[in-house]
């Protein structure tokens, strides 16, 4: 089949990522599929041109509104594939929401990235639940030795039941007790790789911890993170699900990018972040007080 693949691919956003390797899935099972950048065209008719014009037998679009909007009223038949912000924000606008709903209509099918994703979608257009497949990018399913857990104490207890109730849903995702520090640090070093998502800012000193303990880190690339990680140096950041994935897939199948992130960030901890360092600092420091 020649199919065409509508998304936006400006920068290294997390919907060209996954073009690309939409793309590379259907190259892999013979298929021609043409990569266009959403952006490039103003609406449904310039597409129906493209796709009368250059011959295509149908067509994918990641992102219901940005990329499946040009689809509406296709000649050519359809699958969407959800872009994460179209059901996570453009939805709460009611004039995209409208579009987003036809679209999903007409398509064959709509692909969602979890079952959260299908779950939102088809609270808001219940017809279309029967057409959303899943398909998931925790790797548990491929590979049912990756396991993720979430460990600490529940703060806010509101917002603790919120994670455990999706946290059920998800296989290979466990939310587990909060545990003593030497217990953490065990627990820790059975790990693969400590994992930082957070989008507050602050000082981690888990990941500190992780890097003395020779456990590589995979953490959200937000300044409080940056600060004391250098991508691909001390550490991995990611700024989207999908680079998540692909950083931590790099880390499984790349020892020895793995033995020389763990090497620098340990030699980082010690020399930035040692506690006995840290200890003498404060030591001397409250010396000062007296
Ligand atoms: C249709 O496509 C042709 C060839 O790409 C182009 O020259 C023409 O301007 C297009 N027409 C519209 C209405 O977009
Ligand atoms: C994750 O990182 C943020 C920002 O650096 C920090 O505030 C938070 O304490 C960290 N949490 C864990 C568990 O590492």
């Amino acid at each position: 089949m020649r199919l065409l693949l509508l998304a936006c691919l400006r920068a290294r956003t997390g919907n060209a990522t996954t073009a690309a390797r939409i793309r590379d899935h259907l190259h892999a099972a013979g298929h021609t599929c043409v990569l266009k950048d959403a952006f490039m065209y103003g609406s449904p008719a310039e597409i129906a041109n493209l796709t009368s014009t250059d011959e295509f037998d149908a067509a994918l679009a990641i992102h219901l509104y940005k990329a499946g909007r040009l689809l509406q009223g296709s000649r050519i038949p359809f699958g969407i594939i959800f872009g994460g912000t179209d059901v996570n924000e453009d939805i709460k606008c009611r004039e995209k929401c409208q579009v987003m709903g036809a679209v999903l209509q007409e398509a064959r099918f709509a692909v969602a990235f979890s079952v959260e994703m299908k779950e939102l979608a088809a609270a808001e257009w219940p017809d279309a639940r029967k057409k959303i497949y899943v398909q998931s990018q925790d790797w548990h399913r491929k590979d049912p030795s990756v396991h993720l857990g979430i460990i600490g104490p529940a703060v806010d207890p509101l917002f603790s039941s919120e994670v455990k109730e999706k946290v059920k849903r998800l296989p290979g995702v466990h939310v587990l007790q909060e545990l003593p520090q030497q217990e953490l640090h065990a627990a820790v070093r059975r790990s693969f790789a400590v994992v930082n998502s957070s989008i507050s800012e602050g000082m981690s000193a888990a990941i500190l911890e992780a890097m003395d303990l020779d456990i590589p880190v995979l953490a959200r690339n937000i300044p409080g993170n940056a600060a004391i990680i250098k991508h691909k140096e001390t550490g991995l950041l990611f700024s989207t699900p999908q680079e998540f994935v692909m950083l931590s897939k790099s880390l499984m199948n790349d020892p020895i990018m793995e033995k020389e992130i763990i090497t620098r960030a340990k030699a980082y901890v010690k020399k930035h972040h040692s506690w006995e360092g840290e200890r003498k600092t404060y030591q001397t420091l409250v010396l000062r007080l007296q």
